[in-house]
């Protein structure tokens, strides 16, 4: 392989390189992801520098997609970096882990300083943090990028999540907001902060997402299972959900999902999947953060729990196979309960827990701010994942207003707007959860959801005898309603109350 900078454009493999030109930008990895980035910067215009650890990969996005704009591709990452404009910009589409450490380190070594390398696979935030500063000691810069939207995000045009040095924001944000998705002409794509800043809020993003997802999953099952609707309705109901408040891409692809019929079969695709949902890890890492920041995600960890349940196929099999009891069970029929007016209240169920997990992805990613003193604009978030990403939908523009409105609003849920939402479904969500119950389907985000909106409410909950019982056993103290200060009360002694 030639090297590019000594003479561009002669490699025998790049027939449709620039010639005499550098890369404006470059991409390592040539899986799905990566060569989809890469043509979506070439289809801007852009020439892109190319490599993959196997040059098979390369050789065979050059064959497939080199004739849509001018690539450079290159057999070497020395030929790579070589072929970069300065500073270097390379973005790496490699698994994250150790692979996304290997590549880091070539690169690094390659490049010189002020290059700036991207890593814009799903990194854990923590692995970022420990990145830009090991390749900052180096004197390059690293900015660690979530990307959202899949395979035809990276194409056509993601959410983009950076992190990182501001001073490679300035350098790297035109080409990002170049491939990035756009939502009335504003690109999905703003600087979300220092280090593992972009990163964290990829994060949650996915954690959100597998709340979104499984809040739909419920009200499908509700209004299967409770109330008898075939795949076939459930589609055309979801079409019209997704015409009002629901208006998102997850609502959109489950009409979808349901409408399809099985090709082998000729059944609802819906019934000849196996109900055990899988999961990468974000949604995972999203509650062990919230865990340690003390954050409660209700919403993200049911739905996480979720999975996990329905993969736990063994146990479910021996659960039925031993008739677990389920007490005495109703119908919507029995409970007098009209099927139309049902599926109105889980859209209503739906919406509100929906809510609910936004809410509290929005308090982790406002905690994660402050604790790692990222000063992230939560109202800039919503407006990035409007468009390219997973979780867009229309009512994310009501999150930005919100934030626009009160930036230090302590929960979404006392913005006025959605306060004033919240007015018209609770009384829905909560006849919702009810039924469930009384009929025995599972609504784990459903309830949970409530029950933390409930205990948001709430003039007074539970803790006050935890911290009761805390000081009987373990003299942990308590504080009182109607004085400052620290007591203990001597339990095992004269219960007379001691000032700490
Ligand atoms: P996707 O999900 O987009 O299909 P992935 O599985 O996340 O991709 O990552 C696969 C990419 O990581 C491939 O480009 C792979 O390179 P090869 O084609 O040579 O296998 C790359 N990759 C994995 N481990 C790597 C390593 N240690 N060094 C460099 N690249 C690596």
């Amino acid at each position: 392989m030639t090297n590019p900078e000594n003479r561009p454009g002669t490699s025998p493999n790049a027939p449709n390189s620039a010639p005499n030109s550098l890369a404006q930008i470059g991409v390592v990895g040539m899986a799905v992801m990566g060569s989809n980035l890469a043509r979506n910067f070439a289809s801007k215009g852009h020439t892109v520098a190319i490599f993959n650890r196997s040059p098979e990969k390369t050789r065979a996005v050059m064959e497939q997609f080199g004739s849509e704009g001018a690539f450079i591709p290159s057999e070497s990452i020395e030929d790579f970096v070589a072929s970069l404009e300065r500073p270097r910009k390379a973005v790496i589409m490699v698994q994250a882990g150790p692979a996304t450490d290997a590549v880091i380190a070539q690169l690094v070594d390659a490049m010189d300083e002020g290059d700036i390398i991207i890593d814009g696979g799903n990194s854990l935030f923590t692995d970022t943090i420990r990145r830009e500063h090991e390749v900052a000691q180096r004197g390059r810069h690293f900015v660690g990028a979530g990307i959202s939207g899949g395979e035809e995000g990276a194409l056509r045009g993601p959410s983009i999540m950076p992190g990182g040095p501001q001073e490679s924001w300035e350098t790297l944000g035109p080409l990002l907001e170049d491939i990035a998705a756009k939502v009335d002409g504003v690109p999905c794509v703003t600087h979300i902060g220092p280090d593992g800043a972009g990163h964290f809020v990829k994060m949650v993003h996915n954690g959100i997402e597998y709340a979104d997802m499984q809040v739909i999953g419920e009200a499908y099952h509700l209004l299967r299972y409770a109330a008898g609707i075939a795949p076939d309705e459930l589609a055309e109901i979801f079409t019209e959900w997704n015409a009002g408040d629901l208006d998102s891409y997850l609502i959109e692809i489950t009409a979808e999902v349901l409408r399809q019929k099985d090709r082998k079969t000729g059944k609802p695709f819906i019934d000849v999947i196996v109900d055990a949902a899988g999961q990468k890890g974000t949604g995972r890492w999203t509650v062990k953060e919230a865990l340690d920041l003390g954050v409660p995600v209700t919403g993200i960890g049911e739905a996480v729990f979720a999975r996990a349940l329905s993969s736990a196929l063994a146990q479910r099999q021996a659960a039925q196979d031993g008739d677990l009891p389920a007490g005495e069970l109703s119908t919507l029929e029995s409970l007098g309960v009209d099927r139309d007016s049902f599926v109105e209240d889980v859209r209503r169920a739906l919406y509100a827990s929906k809510l609910v997990a936004y809410a509290q992805g929005f308090d982790e990613i406002n905690a994660g701010s402050q604790e790692h003193s990222w000063s992230i604009r939560p109202g800039d978030l919503a407006r990035i994942w409007r468009g390219g990403c997973i979780i867009r939908a229309k009512f994310l523009n009501r999150i930005t207003e919100a934030y626009e409105n009160d930036p230090d609003l302590p929960s979404l849920l006392l913005d006025p707007y959605f306060k004033l939402e919240l007015a018209g479904l609770v009384d829905s969500w909560r006849r919702v959860i009810v039924i469930a119950t009384q009929l025995g389907l599972p609504v784990p985000v459903f309830a949970s959801s409530l029950s933390y909106y409930d205990s948001l409410r709430s003039k007074r909950l539970p803790a006050a005898l935890i911290q009761g019982q805390r000081d009987f056993f373990g003299a942990h103290t308590y504080k009182r309603v109607d004085m400052e200060g620290t007591f203990h009360t001597s339990w095992s002694g004269d219960r007379e109350e001691l000032d700490y």
